[in-house]
């Protein structure tokens, strides 16, 4: 067996593609617990429930929690997720759908503001080690990488339809892929013969140069991999559209935390807060302020809150998390 799994890296051994993936480990669990007891938290909008971790704990440790919502694009994982928590009866409701649409779901339920809500990006682990659904590079499956198998198109659909120039694009931007020109001629080239998950790991690794390699801690697919799965998802887009509507729908007092496994999400979560947290944008020059800007979000520190050493000595996978929250004002 393996550490539970959890976010966008897949850097551990996995679980052969026959076993049961294992249950997942929810990352900054007491952290997220703790930040959601020290305020309002009757209704609460779980944005990524996956398999209900921070879910259950939640719903265990807050007996003033009355309404849990809980969302997921996956509906293999909200499946899980329904029956892990089926205890909990009507306290808990659920939706299948992207989490910037968790508006309309809420006035769907007929619930008004909510007073927590949680973001608890990336994958899960029953998604990573599930080879069929082709996420993990280490376990054989097919080049799909859809959490939502509705969506229109797979990672290898991507790799077939893009040229060149925007494969590379896409490697650079979204997985901070070295070389990424290279290996996007590779793909390009390869792309009618590319099928399953470890033909292209093992492309990638045959592309990547060997000075390449002998400096990177992690294997040369890793990135490559992120970087199909968060175009294939729209992971940073979603997270853009979806986070000032889910401001907006916070009581005030109430709490939005954001936990992240890519860079890239981060400076998503922190730029949004940021803004959202800074009045009057007039230049220093104006006598008085002609804005009118006002902050509508406290944070609740400045910089990122990062998992503990025991934390990630226990769940390896949880090392490149980084959690924001911030308090509606
Ligand atoms: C890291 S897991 C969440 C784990 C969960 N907190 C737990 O403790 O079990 C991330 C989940 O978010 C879901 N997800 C990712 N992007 C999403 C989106 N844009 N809308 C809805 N769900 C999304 C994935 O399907 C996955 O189940």
């Amino acid at each position: 067996m393996v550490r539970p799994a959890c976010g966008s890296c897949q850097e551990q051994e996995l679980t052969p593609a026959a076993a049961v993936p294992p249950a997942h480990e929810p990352v900054l669990l007491d952290e997220v617990v703790d930040l959601a007891s020290r305020g309002p938290h009757r209704v609460v909008l779980d944005c990524t429930v996956g398999l209900g971790g921070h879910a259950q704990a939640l719903l265990e440790r807050l007996p003033d929690i009355e309404t849990y919502v809980g969302i997921d694009r996956d509906p293999e994982a909200l499946e899980q997720a329904r029956a892990r928590l089926s205890r909990f009866g009507d306290r808990l409701r659920t939706r299948q759908t992207t989490f910037d649409r968790s508006i309309d779901a809420l006035d769907e339920l007929g619930i008004g503001a909510v007073q927590f809500v949680l973001v608890d990006l990336g994958v899960s682990s029953f998604q990573l080690e599930t080879g069929r659904r082709g996420f993990s590079f280490r376990l054989q499956g097919p080049l799909d990488m859809r959490m939502d198998p509705r969506d229109p198109d797979t990672a290898a659909d991507l790799i077939r339809r893009l040229g060149p120039d925007d494969l590379a694009r896409l490697l650079r931007d979204r997985g901070e892929v070295e070389c990424a020109e290279r290996l996007a001629r590779a793909l390009h080239d390869q792309r009618l013969t590319l099928r399953t998950t470890t033909d292209l790991a093992r492309l990638v690794a045959e592309a990547t140069p060997a000075r390449v390699k002998a400096r990177l801690k992690i294997h040369p697919a890793t990135k490559v991999f992120m970087a199909l799965r968060s175009a294939v998802n729209q992971e940073p887009e979603i997270l853009e559209r979806a986070l000032p509507r889910l401001i907006d729908r916070l009581a005030p007092g109430g709490r939005i935390v954001v936990i992240s496994f890519h860079s890239l999400e981060d400076r998503i979560a922190k730029r949004i807060f940021r803004g959202a947290a800074t009045g009057c944008v007039c230049p220093p020059v104006f006598p008085v302020c002609n804005c009118g800007k006002r902050p509508t979000l406290g944070l609740v520190d400045r910089r990122p809150i990062k998992p503990s050493d025991p934390e990630v000595a226990g769940n390896p996978r949880s090392r490149s998390a980084r959690m924001r929250a911030a308090i509606r004002l």
